[in-house]
């Protein structure tokens, strides 16, 4: 094979390895999470539960459902170190900033870390499945001049998670509407973060150094970021009447439309509707109507002008802000679901490891040598 005759920017359609843990099908525009449809998931299984399907292969019975979920509420309170270093975090530092650090001292605190087996990366996945909660809910609080709320173990992963950030549990339709966001989330194959972890994984690095990349990549507008990136044009917009006006302007600018498109859904996100049939619960629920005309508004003249479809972030996004989320704090929030998807792969990975060494094709100088009127 010559150099250049194979060159796919950006991975586009190369598939590089086997996973068992979901399947993004873009044919039936479908996503399974080991094979059960995400829509059922959403509409019928707790995070908790999700989680353990990811990590496990199979739902939980419900004796292993009930030790996972002490296991879980036994780890929430946000350590000392943790919050300390948090602490010194300035307020100018993006929350990714702050959780990625947060990821990164657990890792370097826990003695375990360079230990690999399957049992302790499951440990260590669940400790970070526990903990984010707590660091997001911390952060967010800290930037508004409010103190750590302590976790409670008789909620849930959801209502604990809200009642850490807000410090009341909210009505169930807004603790759904944030669950069902948490299971969209979860997973989704070999995504830009997810093979960022896979790729460290791959040399043998520790989980925490494989999160801790995951985590930068996600950071990205054109990836997890978008989640963030989708309120700024809602604020940027205003209202709805001018969302046609802005749409033209931005498209001329040649910007990239936020939470809209995807690389492998070409026909839509299969999770869109049923996290739009979440955002329209809140939107009841506040009485925001204003927001749905914006966010019809500008779908429908993106669909028609540019025939992109929105992703998960486009539903997201407003339904964190109803819930009442700094929209900074989007993104960790989407860190706090994907920790399962990442921590799946890593131990996918590791099960039937080969180092991940693409080629690369050359296009620079042709060889040359050193002269005596070369600068010294
Ligand atoms: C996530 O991979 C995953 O599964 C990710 C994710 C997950 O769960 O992990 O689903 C989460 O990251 C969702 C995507 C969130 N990102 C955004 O919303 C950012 C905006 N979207 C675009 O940047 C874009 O749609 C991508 C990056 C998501 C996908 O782009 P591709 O497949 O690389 O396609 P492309 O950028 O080459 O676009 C093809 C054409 C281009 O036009 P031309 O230059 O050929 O004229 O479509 C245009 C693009 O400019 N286009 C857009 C657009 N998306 C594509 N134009 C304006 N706005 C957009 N959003």
């Amino acid at each position: 094979m010559s150099e250049t005759s194979e060159i796919r920017k950006g991975l586009t359609g190369v598939v590089v390895d086997y996973t068992a843990i979901s399947r993004v099908n873009p044919e039936t525009n479908s996503l399974l999470y080991r094979g059960y449809p995400v829509p059922e998931l959403a509409a019928h299984c707790s995070f908790e539960q999700v989680a353990y399907l990811l990590w496990h292969g199979e739902l939980p019975t419900a004796s292993e459902l009930s030790d996972f979920q002490a296991a879980e509420r036994a780890r929430r309170a946000l350590a000392p170190a943790v919050k300390a270093v948090i602490d010194l975090i300035p307020l100018t530092a993006h929350p990714m900033d702050v959780v990625r650090t947060a990821v990164s001292l657990i890792g370097a605190s826990d003695p375990d870390a360079e230990n690999s087996s399957r049992a302790s990366n499951l440990d260590a996945s669940l400790n970070l499945l526990a903990q984010l909660p707590a660091i997001v809910a911390y952060d967010q609080r800290r930037r508004r001049g409010q103190d750590l709320i302590p976790p409670r173990d008789d909620l849930d992963y959801s209502e604990n998670f809200l009642y850490m950030a807000f410090g009341e549990v909210p009505a169930p339709a807004v603790v759904d509407a944030f669950r069902v966001s948490m299971v969209l989330y979860a997973e989704h194959s070999f995504n830009a973060s997810t093979f960022t972890a896979r790729v460290i994984t791959s040399t043998l690095s520790d989980l925490y150094s494989a999160v801790t990349g995951a985590i930068g990549a996600l950071k990205g507008p054109l990836h997890g970021g978008a989640n963030e990136a989708v309120m700024h044009i809602f604020e940027e917009i205003g209202e709805a009447e001018r969302a046609e006006e802005w749409l033209e302007t931005a498209l001329t600018e040649k910007r990239k439309i936020m939470g809209f498109g995807h690389r492998v859904y070409k026909s839509g996100d299969s999770r869109v509707p049923t996290m739009k049939a979440s955002l329209d619960t809140l939107i009841e629920h506040y009485d925001r109507h204003d927001l749905l005309a914006l966010y019809d508004t500008l779908e429908t003249a993106m669909t028609e002008r540019k025939r992109i479809l929105p992703n998960l972030d486009y539903p997201s996004g407003p339904a964190y802000h109803l819930m009442g989320f700094d929209t900074a704090a989007f993104t960790p929030l989407f860190v706090a679901s994907r920790i399962t998807g990442w921590t799946a792969h890593i131990m996918e990975q590791l099960e039937s490891n080969a180092l991940i060494r693409p080629l690369s094709a050359y296009n620079g100088e042709d060889e040359r040598h050193l002269t005596a009127s070369s600068p010294a």
